[in-house]
């Protein structure tokens, strides 16, 4: 199933986010809330999302029935991204856990992923994605980056936006088809994560561990310097 979004264009928002999550609450969903820069971009976690002019900030809302399977759609949504930067800048981005797109080692987009659950349930999946800007808060400065700072080139944002949609429906079409497995091996594919030795923070336990694999509820398993199999359901991620 192919879902035809309609795309809702701001000059400025607070979140993209939270204008997707008002639209939903007057009925409008299949959209995509598209804000130049906003004033109060969030991540995970209730951190900021720094979200000056140049960066593409949108968000996805859709029906979810399955409230357990939403974690697909935010890696969906980071695969959609991934091929999409392969394809239109030609550079060779990684899927991180649970919810970024890498270069090289450093963090190109965010995903934060929200639920709004009564009678239906649907889905908010907002997208941070650097595109031209050229410069970032010195706190972050290290370890970020844009597609601009990558190629030393402008991107166009609404050509970009259009193909991660294009992406997002051709493996949304998986999901719908209830067919998980093929989402996980697609992840897989493009994942930085599997395979290395990583420090994994939970809200309240820190483990240090090689990622070894990746559960059907999308939670990451370590095997910890003990031999012991560890599943991380929720939290951060680093390499060490
Ligand atoms: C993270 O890495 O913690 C997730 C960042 C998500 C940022 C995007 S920008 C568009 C959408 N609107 C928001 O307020 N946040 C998401």
């Amino acid at each position: 199933m192919m879902i035809n979004f309609k795309f809702y264009n701001y000059k400025t928002l607070d979140s993209t986010n939270n204008k997707a999550g008002e639209l939903v609450k007057k009925g409008y969903y299949d959209v995509v809330v598209i804000a130049e820069r906003q004033t109060k971009g969030k991540g995970r976690f209730k951190r900021k999302w720094f979200s000056d002019p140049g960066g593409l900030y949108m968000t996805i809302s859709l029906k979810a029935d399955d409230i357990d399977k939403t974690k697909y759609l935010t890696f969906i949504a980071a695969l959609s991204v991934s091929k999409t930067i392969r394809k239109l800048a030609r550079l060779s981005a990684l899927v991180k856990w649970p919810n970024d797109v890498l270069i090289d080692g450093r963090k190109i987009c965010g995903i934060l992923t929200e639920t709004i659950s009564g009678r239906e349930n649907y889905a908010l999946i907002g997208i941070g994605l650097n595109i031209n800007q050229k410069t970032f808060p010195e706190s972050i400065s290290n370890k970020t980056t844009s597609l601009k700072l990558e190629t030393n080139k402008r991107h166009n944002i609404k050509k970009i936006s259009e193909s991660i949609i294009k992406e997002f429906n051709k493996l949304y079409n998986y999901y719908s088809k209830k067919n998980y497995g093929k989402i996980i091996n697609e992840w897989k594919k493009y994942s930085h994560t599997l395979g290395r030795k990583i420090k994994a923070k939970t809200v309240n336990k820190t483990y240090i561990g090689r990622a070894i694999g990746i559960d059907n509820d999308c939670s990451l398993i370590l095997r910890l310097d003990n031999g012991k199999i560890q599943k991380i359901i929720e939290g951060d991620i680093f390499s060490v």
